[in-house]
């Protein structure tokens, strides 16, 4: 660990900082001591219908229950649009690059304005009020962003999920959050796979049946072939939503109305939908993309995530355009249709911003740092990364050939839950050290756990936990509060547990060293390995099995399945089919590294699987395996070796 590299602050003369490191420590001080003050000061980087005077009311204790600005009116789309229709009606709100198309779309907020007002009209020509949800799957399109955009000006929740998900995995979620439209695209490319939307959507309301609330479906034409649609309940997008007036009253939200719900993963089996609400999302978004992205006059941040993730909302719709900057999307990959095909995009489009996750930065260093050195990428000023833990050597190859030392990094970490960046730099305010995510923004008051569960101040390692309630904190897991005070609230009383371990050093900055339940992240998607475990277990053909994360030089992690079959099952079952299976009940996202038939699994006395060995003998870390004597049969530990061995 280089815990030693320090870069100072204020060494960008490219990224002038926005604060100096004394105005910064005044923010810290004020949002201590008087934090309701503190964060009614920053929502006013909202527009508000009604302004709020009231700050936090409730408490992490008993039930839990989180509120913020409760008096407070707004609508999130008159946050991002409206406001800065004024001064920057014709300034680029949105550029979107079609890599398949081999085309790209720049809206202006006037533009943008037209297209959500039109949207929320057919919407609500369709019968969406406020409060329905609305499910969107859609590749990187420009009516991914106009549809979050048009549900909020309704007021309706908008629930996008990933064009990944299997139709079963799509189902469950559609069932779950009872939407009632689905907007979707008929296909897109990926690289050179094809990924079937409106197919898999087409199977997904097939296995949904009578369970689905869905009544209409829209399609945004994505390719040239034929789609079938289905007369009375799909529409073509923009046959449709185009003869809609262009002009539609936003609807007023009390703060704490619920905005938008998005899927993400536990350490249980179901996939839990976490709700975020209005008046404090929009606070958070404004607040963190302000303080980290700060964008400037012709600045464009391009955020490479997906828009199905937090990251897409946060980074590349709401906290973008709520700071009136301009935000661009793209359906290409960092290595196709050849080497350095992001770093031609970032000259084409003059971005300035550059924000992905570690494991794009991981695929571009293996290309190997000539790609980068041909091309002119003088208009960077400065590089983000955010999703899962990224090396010092990583990071400084960020810095260093992509940004020419010449870009702070801004490694953050977050995460669904947080809705925004808790543990980031102010850009050029503050010395940097390669591999760390700096130091929480202030209004964040951070708790690390040590193995006795004591907080302690200073340098210390454990379980990291937030002590108090910020605007962007999750309110709920929909229809499962009891899930959410479990998840979050159960660990140590009056404290929310992130679930990943942490490590603070004696200058107060955070190490993030991973999850500590049974979530994987692999190539910053989150996956429960429970979700696996639960998705095979319903198949006759596997007795048991369980699944693990083994590290993975470019994905951070990959899924490692250990499968006992069923021997008397009429049918065999092998690795093909158990890979298929995953890739066919959650999506292709999670299709396993490898799969492993073994006769039996590691377990203690008790009966329970020690998945600790399964992650020592899947990643070949066979000599540190520590002592077995507590195994129930630890003679299984060298056939599981072998079979590992001999699969390699
Ligand atoms: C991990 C993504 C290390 C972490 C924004 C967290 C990180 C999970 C970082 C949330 C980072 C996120 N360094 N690990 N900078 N950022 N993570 O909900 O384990 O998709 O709990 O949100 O990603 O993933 P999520």
């Amino acid at each position: 660990m280089t815990d030693q590299t320090v870069i100072p602050a204020r060494a960008y003369p490219d990224y002038p900082a926005i604060m100096t490191p004394e105005q910064l420590q005044v923010m810290r001080e004020k949002a201590r001591s008087d934090p309701d003050a503190f964060w009614l000061e920053q929502a006013q980087r909202v527009h508000w219908f009604k302004k709020p005077t009231q700050g936090f009311s409730g408490s992490f204790e008993k039930n839990v229950s989180i509120s913020w600005f409760a008096d407070g009116e707004l609508n999130a789309s008159v946050c991002c649009i409206d406001r800065h229709l004024t001064e920057k009606r014709d300034q680029v709100a949105l550029i979107s690059q079609r890599e398949a198309e081999g085309r790209s779309e720049s809206l202006t907020y006037h533009d943008l304005h037209e297209r959500v007002c039109r949207l929320a009209n057919a919407l609500t020509y369709l019968g969406v009020k406020k409060g329905c949800r609305v499910a969107i799957c859609l590749p990187m399109v420009s009516e991914a962003i106009v549809s979050m955009l048009a549900c909020t000006r309704i007021g309706a929740v908008h629930v996008v999920l990933f064009g990944g998900f299997s139709a079963e995995g799509l189902a469950e979620r559609l069932v779950d959050s009872g939407a009632v439209v689905v907007i979707t695209g008929s296909m897109a490319w990926r690289g050179n796979k094809a990924v079937p939307y409106k197919d898999t959507l087409d199977e997904a309301l097939r296995k949904a049946g009578e369970k689905s609330s869905v009544q209409f479906m829209l399609v945004v034409r994505t390719s040239d072939e034929a789609v079938p649609m289905l007369p009375g309940r799909d529409y073509d997008y923009h046959d449709f939503v185009d003869h809609f007036e262009a002009d539609f009253v936003p609807v007023a939200m009390h703060a704490e109305d619920p905005m938008f719900m998005l899927y993400t993963s536990g350490s249980t089996g179901k996939p839990k939908a976490i709700v975020h609400a209005t008046g404090g999302y929009m606070v958070w978004a404004a607040y963190t993309m302000g303080m980290v992205y700060t964008p400037r006059a012709n600045d464009v941040l391009w955020c490479t995530a997906d828009v199905a993730w937090i990251t897409g909302h946060t980074s590349v719709v709401y906290g973008p355009l709520a700071n009136g900057g301009t935000t661009m999307i793209s359906d290409s990959l960092p290595t196709s249709p050849y080497p350095g095909r992001w770093f031609d995009l970032i000259d084409a489009y003059k971005v300035t911003m550059l924000f992905t996750a570690p494991t794009a930065v991981r695929a571009m260093m293996a290309q190997g740092e000539a790609v980068v050195q041909k091309r002119d990428l003088s208009s960077l000023r400065l590089l983000g990364i955010a999703g899962e833990p990224i090396s010092p050597d990583a990071w400084l190859w960020y810095h260093d050939v992509v940004g020419k030392k010449r870009c702070p990094v801004a490694d953050t970490w977050w995460q669904t839950e947080t809705a925004g960046v808790v543990l980031g730099p102010v850009p050029g305010v503050q010395s940097l050290k390669p591999g760390s995510a700096t130091m929480p923004l202030p209004g964040l008051e951070m708790v690390i756990l040590n193995s006795d569960g004591k907080a302690e101040a200073g340098a210390t390692a454990g379980a990291l936990c937030i002590a108090r309630s910020w605007p962007g904190q999750c309110r709920t897991i929909w229809k499962d509060h009891e899930r959410f005070r479990q998840a979050y609230f159960s660990m140590a009383p009056g404290l929310y547990f992130t679930g990943d371990g942490a490590r603070r050093d004696e200058d107060g900055y955070y190490w993030i060293t991973g999850r500590m339940d049974d979530v994987i992240n692999i190539a910053g998607h989150r996956l429960g390995t429970a979700e696996v475990e639960d998705a095979l277990g319903e198949d006759h053909r596997i007795v048991e099995c369980a699944a693990v994360g083994v590290p993975h030089s470019v994905k951070g992690q990959a899924l490692v399945v250990f499968a006992i079959p069923n021997r008397t099952a009429v049918t065999g079952v092998d690795e093909k089919d158990i890979s298929r299976l995953i890739v066919n009940l959650i999506g292709r996202y999670a299709a396993p590294e490898a799969v492993y038939l073994v006769p039996d699994l590691p377990r203690t006395r008790s009966g329970k699987i020690v998945r600790r060995l399964l992650r020592k003998i899947a990643s070949g870390e066979t000599d540190t395996l520590g002592d077995l004597s507590a195994l129930s049969d630890p003679s299984i530990i060298s056939t599981l070796c072998e079979r590992v061995r001999s699969q390699i």
